[in-house]
């Protein structure tokens, strides 16, 4: 399972496949969960009868007053990224079922009562999206059940009255992929609930009691409630206000002047900051003379993709003068901890893949490498961790590996188009290029090449 773009709106060739980039590992727990919110009030019970809900049963009134629509619900699908519904007034939510009922709505219309959408930021990718459970939104309307006849059917009684609104969204999709996490969830979430300063109650799907772990600093940052598991939830709970989707601009981004509240990615990073607690806001040049050496934190993968001579690359870092901090796959799992390593380093370097997105903590000013693996994959590679950088406050180099620096002589001759024309394995589609240049390959690095590389780096990252 994988990730593509289908779309070509970014570029031109296949290759806007991007962040693709890392196996997905689906998810292995399927256990129902306990809910991890305490619950107050009644079980759920009977819908009320019709008459209950009107008021029209009283017996004092002889002719039902009109009912006033007291919901309105709006929607948009038309974003690239991600389709998302806003809703206000009587809105109840039944987890199990992933229904959020939108009770009496003024914008009530037939054609339209039931809406569904997959409450995941990564909308143009069919095969993840299957693996997000689809959310319905059941609008009734505001006159429902007085007319002799209505089969319409009422909403159901709320269990926990909950005074702040709701978001609602899923922890599943690439949800062991930390780019993607971050692009298609964290990002989004911060679009979407940060303005509610606490108080709103998030509302998850595909539950995933280890991504709720591994994110809980981001999510108590977020909100002062404990997620609500919504798949196993049988209560209805009730809130003033609802948000289903989440708001989504670009990878590993947000374009300035889009949102409603003024966020951008500087906005972001103080949000992340101080979820963590990092302390350095700003990274300044090291001097030279000062005898401190700049830190480099170099991201190791263990699949695909590995740096094969990992030794000699250290080892010529540190003699360009680097501080070296090697950090492999169980180093970056622990974010309270790995966060602040990132955060006392003035550079981040990494063969292209999801670790390099640990550059969220690094301090403003400081430096992310990205090598890039040979197979003319500049421009992919530079989507997804390239573009990003400058927005962020950071600034990027990157290494391109030669044809002399790859393990695919192990699988090819010289002579092969691998080698001679990789464009043409382009064109052969994004499966060849997945499986040849992005998953078929390690970097060797040739050390005269990189300590030169290294020593430009030093330079200019000190004074
Ligand atoms: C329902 O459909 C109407 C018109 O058909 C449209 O104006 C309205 O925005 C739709 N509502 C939602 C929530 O999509
Ligand atoms: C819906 O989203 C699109 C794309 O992001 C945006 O241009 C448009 O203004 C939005 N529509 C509404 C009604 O908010
Ligand atoms: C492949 O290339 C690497 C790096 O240039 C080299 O160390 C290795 O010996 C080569 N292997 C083969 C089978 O040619
Ligand atoms: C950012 O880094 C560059 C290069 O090291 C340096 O020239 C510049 O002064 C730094 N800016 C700040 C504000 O520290």
């Amino acid at each position: 399972m994988r990730g593509r773009h289908k779309s070509k709106k970014h570029g031109g060739a296949l290759w806007l496949l991007v962040p693709l980039l890392v196996l997905i590992v689906l998810k292995t727990n399927l256990l129902p969960q306990v809910a991890r919110s305490s619950i107050v009030g009644s079980p759920p019970s009977a819908a009320l009868s019709r008459n209950e809900m009107t008021g029209s049963g009283d017996a004092t009134k002889d002719v039902a007053a009109p009912i006033v629509g007291s919901s309105k619900l709006t929607c948009n699908f038309s974003n690239h990224q991600s389709n998302t519904c806003a809703m206000e007034g009587d809105l109840r939510i039944h987890g199990k079922s992933a229904t959020v009922h939108v009770v009496s709505a003024s914008t009530y219309q037939p054609e339209n009562s039931t809406i569904k959408l997959r409450p995941y930021a990564r909308k143009w990718e069919d095969q993840v999206m299957l693996l997000v459970r689809e959310v319905t939104i059941q609008s009734s309307p505001p006159a429902a059940g007085v007319a002799a006849g209505d089969t319409t059917p009422l909403p159901p009684e709320c269990s926990v009255q909950q005074d702040v609104p709701a978001v609602v969204f899923s922890t599943g999709g690439y949800n062991r992929n930390f780019f993607h996490v971050m692009t298609d969830v964290i990002i989004p979430l911060y679009l979407t609930a940060h303005e509610y300063g606490g108080r709103v109650q998030l509302l998850a799907t595909d539950y995933e009691p280890k991504w709720i772990a591994k994110y809980k600093a981001v999510l108590a940052a977020l909100s002062a409630y404990p997620v609500v598991d919504m798949d196993s939830e049988d209560t209805v709970r009730c809130f003033p206000a609802a948000r289903v989707g989440l708001e989504s601009h670009k990878e590993l981004g947000i374009v300035p002047g889009v949102s409603p509240n003024g966020y951008t990615m500087g906005s972001f990073r103080d949000f992340i900051r101080s979820a963590y607690s990092l302390r350095r806001r700003q990274a300044a040049p090291v001097s030279r003379s000062s005898g401190r050496k700049p830190r480099l934190v170099l991201i190791l993968r263990r699949n695909s993709r590995q740096l094969k001579n990992e030794a000699d690359a250290i080892a010529a870092a540190t003699e360009a003068g680097f501080e070296v901090v090697a950090a492999d796959p169980d180093d970056v799992g622990d974010l309270e901890r790995f966060s602040g390593v990132v955060n006392s380093c003035d550079v981040l370097m990494g063969v292209h893949g999801a670790g390099l997105a640990n550059m969220l903590f690094l301090p403003d000013n400081a430096t992310v490498v990205q090598i890039i693996p040979w197979g003319e994959l500049k421009w992919p590679c530079r989507h997804s961790f390239g573009d990003p950088v400058a927005p962020m406050g950071l600034r990027y180099l990157e290494y391109e590996a030669t044809a002399a620096e790859t393990t695919l002589n192990e699988t090819y001759p010289r002579d092969h188009a691998v080698f001679t024309d990789p464009l043409s394995i382009h064109r052969q589609g994004f499966d060849k290029v997945w499986n040849i240049f992005i998953n078929g390959q390690h970097v060797i690095l040739d050390i005269k090449r990189f300590r030169g590389f290294m020593d430009e780096l030093y330079q200019s990252v000190t004074t």
